[in-house]
């Protein structure tokens, strides 16, 4: 069901007319065969060390020992086979144009850069049916059914409903869902009690949540605690919060997945949270059409610019890129899989 298109072939013409292909590598590749090649280059490391020891009735015992260009080239193979993923997208409504309005071409797009998987999140009643259609058309994408809180005078779904509508096999979370006090002012208690049958959705099904908050952090982690959302864990999606909220979100089995903002200049201290939050609790996502990452920022973002996300991350802990292809998949498989 995964796996990412492994070589692109993009089909041109020669200058004597005949239709010739050229090949592009996406940059997991590219990564491997750096790897094999400093792996076979003129002096061959030792490909194996094997440290003689005892073990613990005395006999003579050999430790295996990977060489760092083993170790590269296998963790560049297996983030060839997984690439990085968009864990948060609403490919309904992307902005299609540049690509003969063709979702199939936009999704092409990003799988030549090494996006092996989408989940593509609603946000209402209407749109969940597109979504799941989507889910159901191509192989690497899943989705998620729910109702955005900041979504007004819109059907209000049941637990019924959600459990019906999630209960599709190409359903892998609940969301999004959550609280926007920026968004709705006034009375919020219906808002409050939307969010918490989405979790009582998610706990009955077995399937994690996608968390939106905005200026509603307390809230949202009081909500989470009473309703026992740790049961089932999830992704605080788009996260912009605290280093403190970050951490109670963790404390509930919660992931937290980074956007295009942390690309953006003025973002220092998201830039400064980043640093903060364990490898094997990080998840890239673009929300697009949203909040295109830099160097498109304020045009219509597409889920091919996760790439750009994973960068930004990657040079903010001074880390290979396939370090973090590998982990943010790794993430994404172990919370929704
Ligand atoms: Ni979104």
């Amino acid at each position: 069901m995964l796996y990412p298109s492994k070589m692109v072939l993009q089909r041109g013409a020669s200058e004597r007319g005949e239709g010739v292909y050229t090949e592009y590598m996406t940059d997991a590749e590219q990564a491997c065969n750096n790897a094999a090649e400093s792996l076979s280059r003129d002096i061959y490391p030792s490909r194996m060390v094997l440290q003689r020891g005892a073990s613990e009735r005395g006999e003579e015992v050999y430790t295996e020992y990977m060489t760092d260009a083993e170790q590269a080239c296998n963790n560049a193979a297996e983030s060839l086979l997984r690439g990085i993923i968009d864990s948060h997208c609403h490919l309904d409504r992307l902005d299609l144009t540049p690509y003969g309005n063709s979702l199939d071409a936009a999704l092409d797009a990003a799988r030549n850069v090494g996006v092996s998987h989408f989940l593509c999140v609603s946000v209402d009643m209407n749109n969940c049916h597109s979504v799941l259609q989507i889910a159901h058309t191509y192989p690497d994408v899943s989705a998620s059914v729910g109702l955005h809180p900041a979504e007004q005078d819109t059907i209000e779904p049941s637990l019924d409903d959600l459990l019906k509508l999630a209960s599709d096999e190409v359903v892998i979370a609940i969301g999004e869902t959550g609280l926007d006090y920026y968004h709705v002012q006034g009375d919020r208690t219906w808002q409050q009690e939307r969010f918490r049958c989405h979790i009582r959705a998610a706990r009955e099904l077995g399937k994690p949540l996608i968390i939106h908050t905005r200026e509603a952090s307390e809230d949202t982690i009081r909500i989470l605690k009473e309703e026992k959302a740790h049961e089932v864990g999830g992704v605080m999606h788009c996260f912009t919060e605290t280093l403190s909220v970050a951490k109670q979100a963790m404390e509930l089995g919660f992931y937290i997945s980074f956007s295009g903002i942390i690309t953006f200049k003025n973002a220092t201290d998201l830039q400064s949270l980043v640093k903060h939050i364990p490898l094997d609790r990080m998840l890239i996502e673009t929300d697009s059409p949203y909040l295109a990452p830099m160097p498109y920022r304020g045009k219509p973002n597409e889920p091919a610019y996760v790439k750009y996300v994973a960068e930004k991350i990657a040079e903010l802990l001074e880390l290979d890129y396939a370090i973090i292809a590998k982990a943010t998949s790794d993430n994404f498989y172990r919370l929704f899989c």
